[in-house]
């Protein structure tokens, strides 16, 4: 089937996964604390803060039409209220290669990292931080607005809830870098790790709503400076599915992570939708799992065909959709060119259906950190040399470049 004509067909990355040397974040005093669980500091990343050029014309000749890439809250705002002139100026410049390239940005506000002096004045849990959120955004619209045709305001939005209930309900022991429970590549940065103001979204009760104020609040700033601007979040959405005679728990889990969401976003532009697999959901939501299924490099079981049935249920919400991440870690590129071939069928059934979807984006263009994992999983369509930072572009990406080419999936 043939997609819209203005379909995006892009691939995804992150500021602190990709840029490297991200000093001033919360991540990096986190990485850099004794005691903290993460397999390895993120270091130089792929040097994309100063590769971003040779990365985005390396997407574009693949095929692609769009990238989606986050700027740095604690690049742009070292200390509270300063803004970096040299940090403004750099995002300038990624915007312009953008459009130079013909293709079309899609920024992320936030992307799991806060400046460090964040934590200090109470973090993801003080009735300050929607303010100072959404002066950040403010900034960052009014400079460069009319260069950003998409924003994403949180990343995530609702892994607070996520990590909530992720912590509630399962030990330490469960968290080991070979097989942890959907979305735990945040989550499992905290457990063990005594350091619960240094992450970004504090676990305690008023995180989640904190969030979601600084949403609604960011919305508003990014509306009045920069009026062109689509304005959504990004929600991690798993496919949750029922084991026996856990149908009503399952439905309860959806609804727990999805409609608690809902009133903040029903005025954004669109949705962007994350999936990576499915969760079996048991009696009194304990998670359950399957025997014998193939899991990826993060322990999720293969799965690509979750993207379908969430995106069919994410539709309810009424609002345009973009897949803003979806992928698989994995050594064995033919496996990605398999996911990445029935999670796109899936989405054509859903446009086949009458679902606005407007756009698809692999996580991620490139191999790159992944957080408490460290450099292991490899989501990338393009391989990263460590030592030498050479690219090294992979059959995947060539397969879904083709399908951007074509804007067909045959
Ligand atoms: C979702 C997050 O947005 C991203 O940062 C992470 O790398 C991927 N999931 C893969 O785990």
């Amino acid at each position: 089937m043939v997609f819209p004509d203005d379909f995006l067909w892009g691939t995804a990355t992150a500021g602190h996964q990709v840029e490297g040397n991200n000093v001033a974040s919360d991540f990096w005093a986190l990485e850099h604390t004794p005691g903290s669980r993460f397999a390895e500091p993120s270091g130089d990343a792929c040097d994309h803060y100063r590769l971003y050029r040779e990365d985005i014309a390396l997407l574009r000749d693949l095929g692609f039409t769009s990238y989606r890439f986050s700027i740095e809250w604690s690049r742009v705002e070292p200390e509270p209220g300063i803004v970096s002139r040299a940090a403004i100026e750099h995002y300038r410049d990624v915007l312009n290669a953008c459009h130079e390239l013909g293709v079309t940005p899609m920024v992320t506000l936030h992307h799991f990292t806060s400046p460090k002096w964040l934590p200090e004045l109470g973090g993801w849990e003080s009735e300050e931080t929607p303010d100072r959120f959404a002066a950040y955004c403010r900034v960052v619209m009014a400079e460069l607005g009319s260069l950003i045709p998409y924003v994403v305001t949180i990343n995530e939005a609702n892994i607070a809830c996520l990590t909530r209930r992720m912590i509630k309900n399962l030990p330490a022991e469960n968290f080991s870098a070979e097989q942890v429970p959907v979305g735990a590549d945040i989550a499992g940065a905290l457990v063990g790790a005594d350091l619960p103001k240094v992450f970004l979204f504090a676990v305690g009760e008023a995180g989640p709503e904190i969030a979601k104020r600084a949403h609604v609040q960011a919305r508003e700033a990014i509306r009045e400076v920069s009026p062109s601007t689509k304005v959504g979040v990004t929600l991690a959405l798993q496919d949750y599915q029922p084991a026996p005679g856990a149908e009503e728990a399952a439905l309860e889990q959806w609804s727990e992570n999805f409609d608690d969401f809902l009133p903040s976003i029903t005025d954004d532009d669109f949705l962007g939708v994350q999936n990576y697999t499915r969760a079996l959901v048991g009696p009194g939501h304990a998670p359950a799992t399957r025997e014998g299924v193939e899991l990826t490099q993060m322990g999720y079981e293969f799965y690509p065909r979750a993207l379908e049935n969430v995106l069919r249920r994410a539709a309810t919400a009424g609002l345009p959709l973009i897949v803003t991440e979806n992928g698989v870690a994995t050594t064995d590129d033919t496996r990605r060119v398999e996911f990445v071939r029935e999670a796109t069928e899936g989405l054509a059934r859903c446009l086949a259906d009458g679902i606005d979807v407007r756009g698809y984006f692999y996580w991620s263009a490139l191999d790159n950190y992944e957080w408490m994992f460290g450099y292991r999983p490899k989501f990338g369509l393009i391989a990263v040399d460590r030592a030498t930072q050479r690219r090294t572009v992979k059959d995947s990406a060539r397969f879904l470049g083709a399908i951007a080419k074509r804007n067909s999936l045959s």
